[in-house]
């Protein structure tokens, strides 16, 4: 298994390019099963998950090609075409490894009206049961049978539209619904929606496809069902849990870097927090300009909520910083529990962190030790290379098969703007 050397103390200066998102890549390349046309998207990160999940297609039917990117953060362009769907079954060792998986069920109900999904089963970071996705499905007249670990879905007469109020905010739900809501007969309501961009991206996407979709990126989306779906071509949006985990980075590391490709609304949550803590960030044309000199940044206090509040996404690397800084910190998170995995691994490092149910108390320190670690989910792995760059000594990450989930060539991009950072290839 490969692992990452970190070695602190180098200041980061420079352009980084950030990489279409993850979390909006993956429902984008489910939307093809919704249409026989061919669903061109660009801008498709080189990641582990995209991989899955293009296997994933293909395992339906879907023919999948896609031309590499040519330059660093530019991204690769896909094809999908599902012209036929001819298989309806997701089994449970890919959905298990990856659980947006899951977001298939929507899609092919809406297609073909049967879906066989294995649940995906507990994660690294918490339950993440899937039972908001299910009541969603019934609400658009899905039966849904569970047995020996699938849901068994069907949808004899096709999916009619409904009213789904959802109890609490689910990116996944918001986006299985909706997927499934754009070919399904009648109006459908969707309040309490998610209101994170990946989501407005997706409904971009479906808007270009033929779906009729009103009120994205606010708690009621309404889905007018169309009886098909065409092809289009669609961007992805860039990452803006990579554009924020830059961002700290450089408040960590200090320096001057210029993130390009990107758009600093997206992280609207976290740039107040940094100018706080005295890191310079201005919006640029090409994206945002990032400075900060040799002194501690200052502590601050967080909750992680759901967009347009601070991502859990972002949650571990700002603990990283915050590890370092002038103060005690308050980290509260909301979304996920047991998502402070991290924090035995920081505290290996030197970092001072009480964890007490779902608040984390920091103590910021001077300095951080480096030290062997292991990096637990993906964007915890992503907190463990940031507090290498702060550290005196060498950190070694192990188990960095999480990063390359969600991280496109993270040691590339920063190692080009001065970090003494390496992949150690076994
Ligand atoms: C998505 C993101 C993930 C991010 C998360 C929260 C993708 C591919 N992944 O995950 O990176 O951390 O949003 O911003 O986009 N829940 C239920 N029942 C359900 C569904 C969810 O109880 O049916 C709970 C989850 O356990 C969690 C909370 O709801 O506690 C939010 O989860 P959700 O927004 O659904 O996250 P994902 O879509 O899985």
């Amino acid at each position: 298994m490969d692992r990452i050397r970190v070695r602190g103390g180098a200041r980061l200066d420079g352009e980084i390019p950030i990489s279409g998102a993850k979390n909006a890549a993956l429902p984008l390349m489910v939307a093809s099963l919704l249409s026989a046309e061919p669903l061109v998207l660009s801008r498709v990160p080189d990641l582990a998950d995209v991989a899955f999940m293009a296997q994933l297609l293909a395992a339906f039917g879907v023919h999948v090609a896609h031309e590499p990117a040519t330059t660093l953060g530019a991204g690769a362009t896909y094809v999908l075409k599902a012209r036929e769907i001819t298989a309806t079954t997701a089994e449970y060792d890919i959905v298990r490894k990856m659980r947006a998986s899951f977001l298939v069920l929507g899609p092919l109900l809406a297609r073909v009206g049967v879906a066989k999904v294995s649940l995906p089963g507990g994660c690294a970071i918490g339950a993440r049961p899937v039972d908001l996705h299910l009541k969603a499905m019934q609400a658009l007249g899905v039966h849904i049978e569970l047995a020996e670990g699938y849901v068994q879905a069907r949808a004899d007469d096709g999916l009619k539209g409904g009213h789904i109020v959802f109890p609490f905010v689910s990116v996944g739900a918001t986006e299985n619904a909706l997927m499934a809501a754009t070919l399904a007969r009648g109006t459908t309501i969707l309040d309490n929606a998610a209101r994170e961009p990946e989501i407005v991206d997706l409904g971009r996407c479906l808007t270009a496809m033929g779906a009729r979709i009103e009120g994205l990126g606010s708690s009621r989306i309404v889905i007018e069902g169309v009886p098909r779906l065409h092809g289009a071509r669609h961007p992805v949006l860039p990452d803006r849990i990579e554009t924020g985990t830059f961002a700290m980075a450089v408040a960590i590391a200090g320096g001057t870097v210029e993130l390009t490709g990107t758009d600093g609304t997206l992280i609207g949550a976290l740039i107040p927090h940094l100018t706080a803590m005295g890191v310079e960030v201005m919006p640029t044309n090409r994206g945002l300009h990032l400075h900060r000199n040799g002194f501690r940044p200052v502590a601050v206090d967080v909750e992680t909520e759901p967009f347009p509040g601070f991502p859990t996404d972002l949650q571990a690397q700002l603990m990283a910083l915050l590890a370092t800084a002038q103060g005690t910190s308050h980290i509260r998170e909301t979304i996920f529990e047991n998502r402070f995995m991290h924090v035995p691994e920081l505290a290996r490092m030197g970092a001072d962190i009480r964890v007490d149910g779902e608040v984390a108390v920091v103590h910021g320190v001077e300095r951080l030790k480096g030290a062997p670690v292991m990096a637990t989910d993906l964007r915890a792995s992503s907190s463990l290379v940031l507090a290498g760059l702060a550290a005196e000594g060498e950190t070694i990450i192990n188990r960095v098969y999480h990063l390359d989930r969600g991280f496109e060539r993270l040691e590339d991009k920063l190692s080009a703007v001065g970090a003494n950072i390496e992949r150690l290839k076994e």
